[in-house]
């Protein structure tokens, strides 16, 4: 390369390839610390689902709020409340933890979400390995919470950690919101989030999530996910409980009702029943069957991963549409049914139903709760029965869906391109971020999920991992999408 043209190289990649090199380097000098870090990480308990760990759960805040000031942030811990339980005793959430890097007007201001809670887990669950003790396997690091989502926090602390270290300024204002509810439903914090609009949240340009997983072995950047209406249905008859010899076939009973009303929920061959559902999908474009079908997806794994031979679908381009971009009804078990192991036989006279709809934009929660429910009341009418049906909604979170050509994915494209010399997998989760949604409608940014866990991290389940690979590249992720994102022209 000439020297002209080596200074167009570097206009146009706006960082100096040689700062790039330089930031890198010194992730790669600083591995084992990080790994460390996360091993202190992963050993706090913090799962935000057991009373009995809220201490571990506020000192995991405290931890954080103090790597975060040890590497300069301006932190703030914000009180978000108490949780009420239904016996009516309250105890303190954990705080949300704040903290912002350089304020230049020149420059955007990103700001990253995460959460450091944890799910539930225990050695006897079926883990391999203590569950809290980060354990290193073949270049796997095991334990609950690597990746999700300690990890990805880290990698974006260090990141952050880096530009200072080397004395290099941040090309973008660098904000952070972590918090600690996460799994179970982030308590407090739409509300934190409303009240910061016009405080924290003010001079910020875009979001960043990094709360999922790739596809495959290949990098993905996630442009949405589905929403979720889950629905109680009780059908109430006799007074009480009764036996199914002195009484059966005088009776009509709630449970047969119940599970009448349901199997009209879904086909067999998975066709949503209720009118108006399926009818609220957009059309799968040309550009989307097209950019589905380059994907990197080995449906023999998949099916292998879950244990089944024969799915829904037989090609690629339909699964992966019916994970992503259809919504699906499924069934989670009945309340008040008859559920050990025996052969019990009563008639219980109160049942039940738990079940949900993972809906896609356009899919308004009001309007499926009214779908679901006049539905459900119809069909139940047909059936003339004496027992009563009470059906309601008691989640209704909305789906996000951003555009995957928006200047941010771009930014995206060339960081990944820039650390793994590959195009990223444009996917969608078939699961649910309620934040992203309150994020997009509340501040009304731009939002982009930018995973770096891998698709056989185990989130959620026994023997959760996060490679030292996606730990180590993911962090070298981080810091090139912060130059691609200070590219991007300010309207
Ligand atoms: C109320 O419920 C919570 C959560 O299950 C429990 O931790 C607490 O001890 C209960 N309080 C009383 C007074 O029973
Ligand atoms: C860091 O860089 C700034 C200029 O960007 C310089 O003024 C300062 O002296 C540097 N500090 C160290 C410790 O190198
Ligand atoms: C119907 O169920 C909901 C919650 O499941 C409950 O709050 C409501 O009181 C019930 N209504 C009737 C009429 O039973
Ligand atoms: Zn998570």
């Amino acid at each position: 390369m000439n020297s002209i043209s080596l200074v167009c190289f570097l206009l146009w990649t706006g960082v100096s390839s040689f700062e790039f090199e330089e930031l890198t380097q010194y992730v790669k000098s600083h591995e084992d610390e990080f790994i460390e870090t996360l091993r202190k990480w992963v050993a706090v308990e913090s799962d935000s689902s057991d009373v009995a760990k809220r201490p571990d759960l506020h000192r995991m805040m405290d931890m954080t709020a103090e790597k975060l000031r040890l590497i300069g942030g301006t932190v703030q811990m914000i009180d978000v409340g108490t949780q009420a339980f239904p016996n009516g005793s309250t105890i303190a959430l954990p705080k949300v933890v704040t903290a912002q890097f350089g304020s230049d007007p020149s420059k955007h201001t990103v700001c990253v979400y995460g959460h450091v809670d944890v799910q539930p887990a225990k050695k006897e669950d079926g883990w391999a390995t203590e569950p809290y003790e980060l354990t290193d396997i073949d270049g796997n690091l095991y334990g609950r919470g690597a990746s999700d989502n300690k990890a990805p926090v880290l990698a974006w602390i260090h990141t952050v950690e880096v530009y200072k270290a080397l004395n290099i300024s941040l090309p973008v204002n660098v904000k952070f919101i972590i918090e600690g509810m996460e799994e179970t439903g982030s308590n407090g914090l739409d509300d934190m989030i409303e009240a910061q609009k016009d405080k924290f949240f003010s001079d910020v340009d875009y979001i960043i999530i990094s709360d999922c997983v790739w596809l495959s072995k290949r990098p993905a950047l996630t442009y949405g996910t589905r929403g979720n209406c889950y629905f109680f249905a009780q059908v109430e008859g006799p007074k009480k409980d009764l036996h199914s010899g002195v009484y059966g076939g005088t009776v009509i009973e709630p449970m047969t009702d119940l599970i009448g009303i349901l199997d009209k929920l879904i086909s067999p061959s998975g066709e949503i029943l209720i009118p108006g559902i399926r009818e609220a999908v957009a059309h799968l474009s040309d550009e989307e069957w097209k950019m589905y079908q380059d994907i990197e997806f080995d449906m023999e794994s998949y099916k292998k991963d879950i244990g089944m031979d024969k799915l829904m679908y037989s090609n690629k381009v339909d699964l992966l549409a019916h994970r992503w971009r259809h919504p699906t009804v499924s069934i989670h078990g009945i309340e008040g049914a008859f559920s050990s192991t025996g052969t019990k036989t009563v008639i219980p006279a109160k049942v039940i139903a738990k079940f949900s709809i993972r809906q896609v934009p356009k899919m308004d929660p009001a309007t499926v709760e009214k779908q679901v429910t006049e539905y459900l009341r119809s069909v139940f009418a047909k059936r003339k029965s004496p027992n009563k049906l009470n059906v309601s909604m008691v989640i209704g979170a909305k789906p996000w869906l951003a555009d995957p050509t928006h200047p941010l994915f771009e930014a995206g494209k060339a960081a990944v391109k820039r650390v793994f010399d590959t195009e990223p997998d444009l996917i969608r989760e078939g699961g649910t971020i309620p934040i992203a949604r309150t994020f997009q409608d509340v501040i009304g940014k731009s939002i982009i999920m930018l995973p770096i866990g891998g698709f056989d991290d185990g989130l959620h389940s026994q023997n959760e991992k996060i490679s030292r690979y996606n730990y180590i590249e993911g962090t070298k992720l981080f810091i090139a999408y912060l130059n691609e994102v200070s590219q991007i022209k300010k309207y």
